[in-house]
């Protein structure tokens, strides 16, 4: 991949070499490259290193975007569909985990390793998790064993891989472990949770949250940041729950709204101010003359963001292509 460009010429040039490719295409590609890779790791192959590789890769890759997408990577956990719940979901966490771990001020090596982490947290319970997507009864016993063990069995999968990253197999560890000792599966406590951990389980849970299940719609995205930051007591430490506030904000991109106006249309651009985001507004009345709708900078009391509402009430096919076209090339 090119570097970042600084040069009017470079631009020029690489903008003629290489085809356009829009954010979204990136991540519906990352998203089934990592299908396979994390699909060999769960299968308990040993010495993978091209699937480890791979999610390496993705991480780097993740991190550019996040850097100059930030609003379409942000849209991510409302948006990406497709594929494998367990594999959407751990793209989701890795991005929110990025853009907190940036305003912690991590460096952007340990924010990679932590991104690896992410991706690959869940590899214990690959099958199972698919099962839980669609099962709306509590789990059974086996299951509940499953669940409280698979951060070691992800551990166990990784290291036959070939994994010997300290820190990326610490954190995929950590990932359920509260601060007051109430996690799982080591009632780790305290000191001993790394704080990329603690950013990890917050972010694991808001992306949980909002995303729908077989059973049940998402919740409303400021109503589940309301509640993990409300509940993240004992659990994290504040300032960690202050960074997923601050990535997040109430209407992070991607959330469906509708204005004090009456129209309904979908955040695509964070401003200053987390509560004041642009919306575009498609109404169906804009018909063929204005397919890309309108922009609404919601700072205006009168352009106000409402309530969040569910996304098959906007009444109309939403683009993510056309929402978040490229920056430029990366
Ligand atoms: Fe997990």
């Amino acid at each position: 991949m090119a570097e970042v460009l600084t040069s009017f010429e470079d631009a020029t040039a690489l903008a003629q070499a290489t085809p356009p490719s829009t954010p979204w295409a990136h991540i519906r590609a990352m998203r089934d490259k990592l299908d396979v890779s994390l699909q060999t790791i769960a299968d308990g192959h040993q010495n993978s290193p091209i699937a480890l590789d791979d999610i390496r890769a993705a991480s780097s890759l993740l991190q550019r975007l996040c850097l100059l997408e930030t609003d379409a990577m942000l849209s991510v956990p409302l948006r990406l569909t497709g594929g494998r719940y367990g594999v959407r979901h751990s793209l989701a966490t890795a991005i929110v985990l990025e853009f907190m771990l940036t305003r912690m001020g991590t460096s952007p090596s340990e924010r990679r390793t932590a991104i690896n982490a992410a991706l690959t947290m869940n590899l214990g319970m690959h099958e199972l998790q698919e099962q839980l997507y669609g099962q709306a009864g509590a789990l059974s016993p086996e299951q509940r064993a499953s669940v409280l063990d698979h951060p070691n069995v992800s551990v166990a999968l990784l290291r036959g891989a070939g994994l010997e990253d300290r820190m990326w197999l610490a954190l995929v560890t950590q990932h359920h472990e509260h601060l007051d000792g109430t996690g799982y599966p080591r009632k780790l406590s305290g000191d001993q949770l790394w704080p990329a951990a603690q950013a990890l389980m917050l972010a694991d849970r808001w992306c949980a949250m909002i995303t729908e299940r077989g059973y049940r719609p998402g919740a409303p995205p400021d109503q589940a940041l309301q509640l993990i930051v409300g509940r993240a007591s004992g659990v994290a430490n504040a300032s960690i729950g202050k960074a997923l506030s601050d990535v997040l904000g109430p209407y992070p991109p991607g959330t469906p709204v509708r204005l004090v106006n009456g129209e309904v249309g979908m955040v695509c651009r964070r401003t200053y101010d987390p509560s004041a985001p642009v919306v575009r507004v498609m109404h169906p009345t804009y018909g063929p003359n204005g397919p890309d709708g309108v922009n609404r900078l919601c700072i205006e009391s009168k352009l106000r963001i409402e309530t969040c509402i569910p996304a098959a009430e906007l009444g109309f096919p939403i683009d993510n292509e056309h929402l978040w076209p490229a920056t430029g090339p990366l």
